[in-house]
């Protein structure tokens, strides 16, 4: 077919390419010692731009440059205002990042045009909780073209987020905002695509992690009928590789005694429980029901369950002479059960309360004897107790106590009581990373202890699930010069999704000047290896967030949070994945990590290493791109 091109067709075409090549206009970038030619009033809004986070607020991020507004100064309670000089709107679009309280009209960004409010914004929090993350937010004010307007930044309540916070203010003709898409399902613009999610309403804790005949199971913490926390119930998935997981009806559901807690599962090799049928092996299920959290179950205590399935974990039958554990102390909850070959008897950990854990015994799943009490300073819920080889040293075994947050304290454990070698330790440093869980019954040709998380906290925005877990991760036990740690790094599984590859190696980095890898993508699986040289900071930029090394501090920090590194002769690695909502950082092979969720901009695919204040050398940066895991065409 032949097009011909009109006069005044090519005329307007010529105008559409000048107006998409003009450029934005700043209007504030809040990078000076004061405000400069804007008004102040009020306290909360100090006597210049805040340098990022003020005393007791949560973390702020997702602000440019160094300087940000921020109204918490003298926290929630002071109020304030602060107005532009007068500009000329001259593009369609006015960009900014925008966070803090959702309280219209007394924690919002208003456009103001002859006197009156045309367009106003406000942070995303109106309840405790949240998050301190600036977002893109933009106006389409096109219809105010060559008119005079200023912008006012307002803080007039004093409550709970009663604080508001900007940056970075543009007029362009590029909308920065995303655009959201809320279908199909899991291809809408913040589902995860290779870290699982229920396809519908709200999760938390995984569940019930075991495996048997090929297949993992993933339990999850489930609310059935809503997209937040209520009604708890097992949701179901399983997976052959634990990158690709299929969905699978609900398993364990509320009943008189309550709603259905987490615990975990085990395979019942021996038949100890006596529900085994035929050729298949009993899988058991030990929960909490939780009395007194729905109608059916008005006050009944919190108490230890078990449920079993004959069918490779397809239907459920609860035990008839539930609950197998009565009341112990507090919400007791979160019964994790190991099987302690050389005494030949199953072990529960169990949360109790305060920061104190209990351990049982039992021959058979179905009686419980209470072996001891353990406290664990500044953690709660969700215990793990495994035992695991020490690396390098053939035939010495520690015994890990976790618990929900991921701290955890090494011992001996000799089937009746657990002697812990010290204080918790950390090995996550970031802010989504809760209620770990490791599989039960990982054959001994596999050998791996492997944990998942809930990445709790993280926000998705008018998507029909809510929240997500961490992909799964190997621990090991491994000497360092600190003493025995626990590592974690990503199952192997990931190289599964890999797909387009670009590398670096060898490369100068000075100030200024990002080095970037020749491949976008929205996924990632990275590694680096980085030599700081006399550079203040080495890193890697990733999708517009960024991973930095301060060589002075020695440390390593990611959207907000920071973790202790030393360089392992005079070198930090880095792995790092990426995925639509989330940032896992691991450092030195998993010696720390930093599991965090964030919300990245579908535009921002790039990855680049950079160094400030001195030169630092890349050794090697290999960036490979990750399919998703739920495309037809790779299952
Ligand atoms: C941890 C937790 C557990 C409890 C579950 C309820 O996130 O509070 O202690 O069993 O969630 O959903």
């Amino acid at each position: 077919m032949n097009v011909r091109l009109f006069p005044g067709m090519l005329a307007c075409l010529l105008h559409l390419l000048a107006i998409a090549q003009r450029p934005d206009i700043l209007l504030a970038d809040f990078e000076g010692e004061t405000y400069g030619d804007w008004t102040v009033t009020g306290t909360a809004f100090g006597i210049g731009p805040a340098r990022g986070t003020l005393p007791n607020q949560m973390p702020v991020s997702g602000f440019r440059g160094r300087g940000l507004v921020n109204s918490y100064v003298g926290g929630d309670g002071s109020t304030g205002r602060l107005v532009s000089p007068e500009f000329t709107v001259a593009r369609r679009w006015i960009n900014f990042l925008i966070g803090g309280g959702m309280h219209p009209g007394q924690t919002s960004m208003n456009l103001i045009v002859d006197g009156a409010v045309v367009r106003t914004a406000t942070g995303p929090n109106d309840r405790p909780g949240g998050t301190e993350r600036l977002e893109w937010a933009s106006w389409d004010v096109a219809e105010f073209d060559g008119r005079k307007a200023r912008i006012e930044i307002v803080d007039e309540a004093t409550g709970g987020w009663g604080h508001i916070n900007v940056d970075e203010i543009t007029m362009s003709d590029e909308k920065m905002a995303e655009e959201i898409r809320t279908e199909p399902l899991f291809d809408e613009s913040y589902r995860p695509q290779f870290h699982f999610t229920p396809m519908r309403n709200w999760t938390n804790d995984p569940n019930g992690l075991v495996y048997y005949k090929g297949e993992y199971h993933l339990f999850f913490q489930h609310n059935p009928f809503g997209i937040e926390w209520g009604n708890m119930t097992w949701g179901h998935a399983v997976s052959r590789d634990l990158v690709h997981w299929e969905h699978l009806p609900n398993a364990i559901e509320p009943d008189n005694l309550g709603t259905i807690f987490s615990g975990s599962a085990v395979v019942d090799h021996e038949n100890t429980a006596g529900f085994a049928a035929g050729r298949e092996k009993a899988i058991v299920a030990i929960y909490t029901a939780a009395g007194g959290t729905s109608e059916a179950s008005k006050g009944q205590p919190f108490t230890q369950c078990i449920a079993y399935s004959v069918d490779r974990g397809r239907t459920w039958t609860k035990y008839a002479g539930n609950p197998v554990l009565a009341h112990v102390a507090g919400d007791n909850r979160d019964p994790k059960v190991v099987w302690h070959a050389p005494s030949r008897r199953w072990i529960m950990a169990l949360y109790l309360k305060d920061n104190d854990f209990g351990l049982f015994r039992s021959p058979d799943l179905k009686s419980w004897e209470h072996l001891q009490t353990i406290a664990m300073p500044d953690c709660a819920e969700c215990p793990d107790f495994f035992d695991m080889p020490v690396q390098g040293k053939p035939g010495v075994r520690r015994w890990v106590l976790t618990a929900a947050n991921g701290r955890y304290v090494m011992g001996d454990f000799d089937g009746t009581h657990f002697t812990p070698d010290g204080p918790p330790l950390q090995v996550d440093y970031g802010a989504n990373y809760y209620a770990v869980q490791t599989y039960s019954d990982i054959p001994k040709s596999d050998g791996r202890r492997i944990q998942i998380a809930w990445m709790n906290g993280g926000s998705y925005p008018r998507m029909p699930f809510n929240q997500q877990m961490s992909f799964p991760c190997t621990l090991t036990l491994r000497q360092t010069p600190d003493g025995l740690r626990l590592f974690r790094m990503p199952v192997r599984e990931i190289s599964r999704l890999r797909g387009e590859c670009a590398s670096l190696r060898n490369s100068r980095l000075t100030p200024g000047k990002d080095v970037p890898l020749p491949l976008q993508s929205e996924l990632w699986d990275i590694e680096a290896e980085l030599d700081p040289g006399d550079a203040a900071v080495v890193g890697l930029r990733v999708r517009g967030e960024t991973v930095a090394y301060d060589a002075k501090a020695r440390t390593l920090s990611c959207l907000g949070r920071t973790a202790p590194l030393e360089p392992i002769r005079g070198r930090i690695r880095l792995r790092i994945l990426v995925d639509r909502t989330s940032i896992e950082v691991f450092g030195n092979d998993g010696r720390v990590s930093l599991t965090s969720c964030v919300l990245l901009r579908s535009k921002d695919r790039a990855v680049a290493a950079f160094a400030e204040g001195g030169n630092a050398k890349l050794v090697s940066l290999v960036g490979h791109s990750l399919r998703s895991v739920w495309k037809r065409q790779d299952r």
